[in-house]
């Protein structure tokens, strides 16, 4: 089974949507996709309940016992684990570096959020687990944020994902309908976005983009 763990000390900067719109398309890639939800406000797990038996299968779990919640999805049959995790919360997000193959930081283009993933960088240093930033909510067609942005994650010894998620009510509107934009519109733009950042996380993870 592989893992990909989504943090960042910010709340608000997409953790929850990157989570649950990756673990949508790992299922519809024929993965065995669990959810996650680290998230004590249960975020995840409420948008699952939305979808009542649908897949992706939403776990909520709790810090102190996640590499145990991971032992039983796998040997359920789980190909791909997807955790979310809470704002400023060291212990979750520690247990989630611990146990991940590959780990995305969502951040806004915005100086306060750029300023605020110094945190999530010093913690990632001290796990050495390979890591990405993954700008989101961002204009579309902005070249020179996204080049101003990797040098900014850069000086923080981060690197970015080639590829960032524009602001689109698509991902906001699928959510509220416990769903995921792809499954909405799998031609809408956001639809686009999720499925090239979908591909380039299979590469980092070793994986077809289709099982
Ligand atoms: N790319 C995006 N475009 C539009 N809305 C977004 C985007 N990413 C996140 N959102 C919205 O922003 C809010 C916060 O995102 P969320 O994923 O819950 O952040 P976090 O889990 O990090 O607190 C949610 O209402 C979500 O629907
Ligand atoms: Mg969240």
């Amino acid at each position: 089974m592989k893992t990909t763990a989504i943090i960042s000390q910010k709340g608000g900067a997409g953790k929850t949507t990157l989570a649950l719109h990756l673990a949508v398309a790992g299922h519809l890639a024929g993965y065995d996709t669990g959810l996650i939800d680290l998230d004590p406000q249960g975020t995840a797990e409420t948008w699952g309940g939305w979808r009542q038996d649908e897949p992706p299968n939403v776990i909520g779990a709790k810090a102190a016992t996640l590499a145990r919640t991971l032992d039983k999805a796998a040997k359920a049959g789980a190909d791909l684990a997807v955790i979310d995790t809470p704002p400023l919360a060291q212990a979750e997000a520690r247990a989630a570096l611990e146990v991940a193959d590959v780990v995305l930081v969502p951040c806004q283009l915005r100086i306060f959020d750029l300023d605020a993933i110094k945190v999530t960088a010093g913690l990632l240093k001290s796990m050495g687990k390979p890591a990405f930033v993954v700008f989101n909510r961002t204009p579309s067609r902005a070249p020179q944020l996204y080049k101003q942005g990797v040098e900014a994650v850069a000086a923080m010894g981060m690197q970015a994902a080639p590829m960032m998620l524009v602001e689109r009510a698509a991902y906001h509107h699928a959510e509220q309908e416990g769903k995921a934009a792809q499954e909405l519109d799998a031609t809408s733009k956001a639809a686009l976005e999720i499925a090239e950042l979908w591909s380039w996380l299979c590469m980092q993870l070793a994986i077809k983009a289709r099982k």
